[in-house]
Order: C-alpha cells, then sequence, then structure tokens
C-alpha cells in the first residue's frame, strides 16, 4: 500500500529559496517538492551511516598510482577482506601510472563504510568516494 503525502509548509530567506529554484530548475526538477524530497531522503541515509541494519548498495570510486609498493596487493586484502560485500570490480588504465576502479557493493552501511574508509587510507590512493543507495523506499 502505498504511503499517505502529508503537506507541510517550510519557512525561508526569500533569497535562499531563489538559489533553491534556481539550482533545482538545473538539475532537472520539475518542482520544489521531488527535491526536498530527495534532499530529505539523502539526510536519513547520511545519517544511518552507522545503522548496521540499514542495507544499501553502491559503488566505491578509487583512483591511485598502481606503481606504488604493493597497493594493489593490499586493496586485493582488504576486498578479500569484505567478500560478502564486493560484486564486481572493474578497473580502467588512465595512463601510464594511474588507474581508476570502481569496486559494486552491497551490504550494511556501517560495513561499506569501514570498506571504503580502509582502501581510501592506503598511501597511493589519491581520491576515493563512497556513493549509494538505500535498498528500501
Ligand atoms: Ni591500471
Amino acid at each position: 500500500m502505498p504511503d499517505k503525502l502529508t503537506r507541510f509548509g517550510i519557512s525561508m530567506e526569500e533569497s535562499l529559496l531563489e538559489k533553491f529554484d534556481s539550482v533545482i530548475s538545473g538539475m532537472g526538477y520539475a518542482n520544489r517538492s521531488e527535491a526536498i524530497r530527495d534532499l530529505i531522503r539523502e539526510a536519513i541515509l547520511q545519517q544511518n551511516w552507522s545503522d548496521e541494519h540499514e542495507v544499501v548498495a553502491g559503488s566505491i570510486l578509487l583512483f591511485y598510482d598502481h606503481h606504488r609498493n604493493n597497493l594493489v596487493e593490499e586493496m586485493l586484502i582488504i576486498q578479500h577482506d569484505f567478500l560478502d560485500n564486493v560484486l564486481a570490480t572493474t578497473h580502467f588504465h588512465v595512463d601510464q601510472h594511474n588507474c581508476l576502479e570502481i569496486i559494486a557493493v552491497r551490504g550494511k552501511a556501517g560495513k561499506l563504510k569501514e570498506l571504503s574508509d580502509r582502501l581510501k587510507a592506503l598511501k597511493g590512493v589519491f581520491f576515493g568516494k563512497l556513493t549509494v543507495a538505500p535498498l528500501s523506499k
């Protein structure tokens, strides 16, 4: 059964609302309601990072120098420690030194954060970002 929709009012500065309208129209939102719903979902998701019961799916994006000592091997060892969470890995050779890797993941939010943090902390990883979506609405 679909959730019943509830209406509520929001007060804010006119200039802030104008900026918001401009940003969301650039993002392709047809109206404020859907944009605000997405912001609220994102806020709840971020809040649930530490919740061991929230099951999510997403990806970890890593940019790194594969010449760094043992880096690739250490990345593999860590991923093998998270067998139940790593679904697949795609590797792109960016240039002679640098690689981009996308790891598809699924599991409890806290566990995925732990995996992402361990990979990002490795020497030679210049950029890392975990992006997830909730598996329930
Ligand atoms: Ni490569």
